[in-house]
């Protein structure tokens, strides 16, 4: 199979030295990867700014912002079998950033944020009935109702749901899988790798 995987967080541009970002360091979505591999798909990582290095054997884009890693899921979606998209992409950007360092002036600063495009939402509206998606939901509370509600809203065959304390930054994880039809399958604390092996014997499993 052509598995398409975003990773890692992407930086939204402010100035030439500043952006908006978050926390992830797409250590996730590189076991996916690497265990996507391992399994011998043919995987495409689309990954965002991180510390770690691309596993051997993928084809590797890496991209800076939202827009860029919109660009680059839309060029490689139609040619995926499954898409696992685990980036923490940027809900907002600066609405106006300048190619020249801004200067501090007395007084508040107001930045002005504008919407990016929900890129899985927009996969899965253009979604083929012989493609496999799969979505990731990181919360902070009602795990299952914002992840179900996720599921249905972005049209995933699957979501992959967090307490974002449990894995955000961390090299362990526990994660609950749900399904189209309600089914749920809770994955136990264990490393990154493991958690992605057991991703891929559900999914393939029950699909
Ligand atoms: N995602 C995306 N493009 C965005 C935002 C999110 O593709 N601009 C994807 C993430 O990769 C993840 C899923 O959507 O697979 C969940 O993202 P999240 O931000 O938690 O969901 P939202 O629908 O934005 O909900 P909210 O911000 O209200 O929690």
């Amino acid at each position: 199979m052509h598995i398409l995987i975003t990773a890692g967080p992407t930086r939204e541009k402010i100035d030439p030295v500043r952006f908006i970002s978050n926390r992830s360091t797409g250590k996730m979505g590189y076991a996916i990867a690497r265990q996507a591999v391992a399994l011998g798909h043919n995987v495409t990582l689309i990954s965002g700014p991180v510390a770690l290095t691309p596993p051997e054997g993928v084809n590797f884009v890496p991209v800076e912002s939202a827009a860029d890693m919109a660009q680059a899921v839309h060029l490689h979606a139609p040619s995926a079998d499954m898409l696992i998209m685990s980036a923490a992409v940027a809900d907002y950007r600066p609405a106006h950033p300048v190619d020249s360092k801004m200067k501090k002036q007395p007084g508040a600063l107001f930045l002005e944020l504008e919407r990016t495009e929900d890129i899985l939402a927009s996969v899965g509206k253009n979604k083929r009935a012989d493609q496999l998606l799969v979505g990731f939901a990181a919360e902070t509370e009602e795990l299952e109702a914002h992840a179900l509600d996720k599921l249905k809203r972005k049209n995933l065959d699957w979501i992959v749901a967090n307490y974002v304390a449990d894995g955000f930054g961390n090299d362990t994880n526990q994660v609950i899988l749900f399904n189209r039809n309600g089914e749920k399958f809770p994955i136990p604390r264990s490393g990154k790798d493991l958690i992605a092996k057991q991703i891929f014997e559900i999914i393939t499993a029950v699909s």
